[in-house]
């Protein structure tokens, strides 16, 4: 089979897709036929020895994907042959076929694409948890999302104004605020160019309930100050590049609440409740309240393309990898 396979670290594009064996299944995994992967900046990270985890040499690089079950594990008694399904092991996802552990695998809806599930369980199962299990969110309340037509930020737009939020989307074009006017945003703002915290006073009068923050960066401080009285701050991520730091002050002034949101390590501490959040989102798909958005599929061979359209921001909602 065809995969991306790392034998050592060294910048995206310099690694190749080669003919490898296709994995053997282990008791309690599934093998899947891959059809799409999803790609996510840690995937970039990892091929390039950046990222906190590096498994062993060799490994085949890609975090999530969606395809079909082609072999079942000794002791998997609820997914068979021929199940169409999505699922997030991490690593071995660039490649046309991928063993994974049954208990991840969340089956997906007829009416969803490959393309579409291949990049739906990190950004809407993290938003979702966010707004459902994090932020106490009351419906009417004002929300800002930062980098919010990337990948996690575009789904928190959405589902935020599905919940009943104001939604405020801040992002570095037009165009991606048109994306995120197109998903549901009330207001945007330039946020490369304009006066972010007094925008968002502008919009709301006293300030945001919520900000949404997966950039951090220089953004971080205006748009922590943007908050009203009791206002809470998700942090989500540092896309920006620069993790920030600030002054405590500015919590104890307001009542504000900054929230560390970590969904991948809060899925094991409560399994029951990630698996009941899959299963409404797939319902919200079903029913069509909220839509995937690809901005991209390029075929496994081309998968700097995908890589550097994600590195340069070009992305809005997001990129995937297509096989066979
Ligand atoms: N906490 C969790 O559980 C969790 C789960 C999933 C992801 N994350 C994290 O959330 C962050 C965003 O993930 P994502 O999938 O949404 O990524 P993404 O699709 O690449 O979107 C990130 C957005 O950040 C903005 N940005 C600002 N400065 C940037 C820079 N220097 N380089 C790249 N983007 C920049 C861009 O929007 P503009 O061009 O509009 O500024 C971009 O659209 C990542 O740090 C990821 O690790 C956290």
């Amino acid at each position: 089979m065809k995969a991306l396979q790392v034998t050592e670290f060294a910048p995206f594009a310099e690694h190749k897709v080669v003919d490898v064996e296709s994995p053997a299944i282990k008791p309690g995994h599934v093998k899947l036929r891959v059809r799409a992967a999803g790609v996510n900046f840690p995937d970039i990270l990892m091929v390039q020895g950046q990222y906190q985890v590096k498994p062993p040499f060799p490994f085949i690089a890609g975090a999530e994907c969606a395809g079909d079950i082609i072999d079942v594990g000794e002791g998997v008694k609820h997914l068979k042959v021929g199940m169409r399904v999505a699922a997030l092991p991490g690593v071995g996802c660039f490649a046309e076929e991928a063993v994974v552990p049954a208990e991840i695998c969340v089956p997906i809806s007829d009416k969803m694409s490959y393309e579409e599930a291949a990049g739906f369980v990190m950004v809407y199962a993290t938003s979702y948890h966010a707004l459902k299990d994090r932020a106490d969110i009351k419906a009417g309340e004002t929300m800002l999302v930062l980098g919010a037509a990337g990948g996690v930020g575009l789904t928190a737009v959405e589902l935020g104004k599905h919940m009943g939020l104001n939604v405020i989307a801040a992002a570095s074009t037009q165009e991606k605020l048109d994306v995120c006017k197109e998903y549901g945003a009330d207001h945007g703002i330039l946020y490369t160019e304009e006066d972010l915290k007094a925008r968002v006073r502008e919009i709301t009068g006293k300030g945001a309930d919520i900000c949404y923050d997966p950039v951090g960066d220089k953004f971080a401080e205006p748009a922590l100050r943007s908050l009203k009285w009791g206002g809470r701050y998700l942090v989500i991520g540092f896309a920006g590049g620069e993790i920030p730091k600030v002054a405590f002050n500015w919590m104890l002034l307001k009542e504000l609440d900054v929230r560390g949101i970590h969904w991948g390590a809060w899925i094991p501490k409560n399994p029951k409740g990630h698996m009941t959040n899959m299963m409404e989102l797939m319902q919200m798909y079903n029913e069509g309240k909220i839509r995937p958005r690809v901005s991209g599929a390029h075929k496994l061979e081309n998968f700097a393309d995908a890589m550097t359209e994600l590195s340069e921001r070009k992305v809005m909602g997001k990129v995937v990898l297509t096989m066979g």
